[in-house]
């Protein structure tokens, strides 16, 4: 439990790494963590299920507003619920990824998700002493005055390759051009609702493009430092290695 609660927002385009570095950090301070971007994959599941047209702007809203979401912040458990169904599988789908846009880009579903997302954010701050929420509108609009805004990007190279091999298992030319939809094709549909693909004042970029997954874990650990004990100082007389800048 932190002494003075902390909230780390992280934004970023897909593939950029953001959010298994989110979870890591969360664990490492012993926080809660928030992944927004499968609150709009729940909700894109829950109308697909409900055969709504994703189209139909006010239908959607509605579903977002009645939306019986159980919402995870364990870093460790990120089973997600809705009206008792377990989706954690079923918001990876390609059905969903594919479809989710549609319902991240209607202005009064992110309204309603942003409302319940700062909702448990605050929720947090009491119980755990912080949160690392990450998505692609926290740092500018849930919580612009988070204690610790970064932005993590990565080249679309980079990030292509690293879709795709979780993906396909691989990066060879074929497996890139799969999974060229899902990051290239979604960035730009999400990109009319969201600046995520440059920082806004105060922002702190990370551009993990040349980095390993350690690399951008200690530097956003470094990054935070200054303000936060890391869990492990707190619970051994063992201190994690920081050696990125
Ligand atoms: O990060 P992800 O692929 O799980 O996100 C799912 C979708 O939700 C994606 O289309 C971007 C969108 N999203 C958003 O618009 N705002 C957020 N804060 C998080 C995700």
């Amino acid at each position: 439990m932190q002494s003075s609660p902390l909230t780390v927002a992280i934004d970023g385009p897909s593939g950029s790494g953001k959010s298994s570095v989110s979870k890591a950090v969360a664990r490492e301070l012993g926080v809660g963590y928030l992944d927004t971007g499968a609150m709009y994959r729940a909700l894109a599941w829950h109308c697909l299920e409900a055969g709504l047209d994703l189209t139909d702007q006010d239908a959607v809203a509605e579903a977002a507003r009645d939306l019986p979401l159980e919402m995870p912040t364990d870093p460790d458990d990120q089973s997600l619920a809705v009206g008792g169904t377990d989706i954690t599988s079923a918001i990876r789908e390609p059905r969903v990824t594919e479809q989710v846009s549609a319902v991240a880009t209607n202005l009064d579903v992110r309204a309603e998700l942003r409302r319940r997302q700062r909702e448990i954010i605050g929720a947090q701050r009491e119980a755990s002493g912080g949160i690392v929420a990450e998505g692609r509108d926290i740092t500018t609009v849930v919580a612009p005055d988070a204690e610790h805004r970064i932005l993590i990007t990565a080249s679309e190279e980079a990030r292509l390759a690293r879709r795709s091999t979780e993906l396909h298992g691989g990066a060879d030319a074929q497996q890139v051009a799969a999974t060229r939809d899902q990051v290239v094709r979604r960035d730009q549909q999400d990109s009319t609702v969201s600046a995520f693909m440059e920082a806004a004042d105060g922002v702190v970029t990370l551009d993990t493009s040349d980095l390993t997954f350690e690399e951008v874990v200690a530097a956003v650990l470094a990054l935070v430092q200054g303000e936060v004990t890391p869990r492990h100082e707190a619970d051994a007389p063992h201190t994690p290695d920081i050696d990125a800048p």
